[in-house]
């Protein structure tokens, strides 16, 4: 996401601006979590490389393509850290962000470096196991609510391999409808698939 959209509407308090065109507020977390995720979610199988594989987000510039995330799991500091990084026309961007686990399993509160009193709230919502129950794809979202206004609707499909098959792609959307995010994946920006032909990660 981004977080100086974000910004920009806060300081400007122009919040006609800032709705995302709902009529509603944000969804609960329990509303949109799958049942695995609010019971039995594993930080330490969360950690490692993903693939951004498709994503719902209005300020991504279609731009870029390669979006990856490395996350790493500090229970110490009661964070996961997330190392991303994306390809704009000639360039690698890294965004490092930084979640604070809350007493939600499965629910993060999202911080941006540059700007840290910004902070987005992140809902797990579904996983997909292996045969050997490590995390095949995970579908995180997104939602910014301001004074009962949404402003904000990220969705990030996520997968360890970045070569996926419609099929696969399909079975994650078809998870992400069952759990509720239809209408967000129908509405504004949609769902837009991320190009990882030839790319050179970080
Ligand atoms: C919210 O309501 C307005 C007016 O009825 C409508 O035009 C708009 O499409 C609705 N937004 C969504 C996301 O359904
Ligand atoms: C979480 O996953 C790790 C790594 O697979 C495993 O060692 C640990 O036992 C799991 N924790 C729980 C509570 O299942
Ligand atoms: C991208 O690279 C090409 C070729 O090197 C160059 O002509 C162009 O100006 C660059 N574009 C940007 C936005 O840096
Ligand atoms: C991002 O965080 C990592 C790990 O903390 C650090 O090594 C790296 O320099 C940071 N990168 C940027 C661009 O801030
Ligand atoms: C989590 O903590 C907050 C504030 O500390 C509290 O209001 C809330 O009830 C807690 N939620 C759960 C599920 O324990
Ligand atoms: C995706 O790439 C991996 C690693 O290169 C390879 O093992 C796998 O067969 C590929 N899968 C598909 C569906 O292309």
């Amino acid at each position: 996401m981004s977080a100086l959209k974000i910004v920009v509407c806060l300081v400007v308090f122009f919040f006609a601006f800032c709705s995302a065109g709902y009529n509603h507020t944000c969804p609960k977390v329990h509303d949109i979590q799958s049942s695995y995720v609010t019971n039995q979610f594993n930080l330490t199988k969360f950690q490692g490389i993903w693939y951004e594989v498709a994503y719902h987000d209005y300020t991504q510039p279609k731009l870029c393509r390669c979006q990856r995330s490395n996350k790493h799991y500090s229970p110490e500091n009661k964070k996961i850290y997330d190392y991303g990084s994306l390809y704009c026309v000639n360039k690698t961007y890294i965004q490092n962000l930084s979640f604070a686990l809350t007493n939600v399993t499965g629910y993060f509160e999202g911080h941006w470096p540059l700007v840290p009193t910004v902070v987005f709230p992140d809902t797990v919502v579904a996983v997909q196991l292996d045969a050997r129950g490590n995390y095949v794809w995970v579908i995180e979202f997104q939602c910014v609510q301001i004074f009962n206004r949404i402003d904000f609707v990220g969705i990030n499909f996520y997968h360890r391999r970045n070569n996926v098959t419609t099929a696969e792609l399909d079975s994650m959307f078809k998870v992400a409808r069952q759990q509720g995010l239809g209408e967000y994946m129908d509405y504004g920006p949609k769902v837009t698939l991320v190009d990882h032909k030839n790319c050179v990660y970080p």
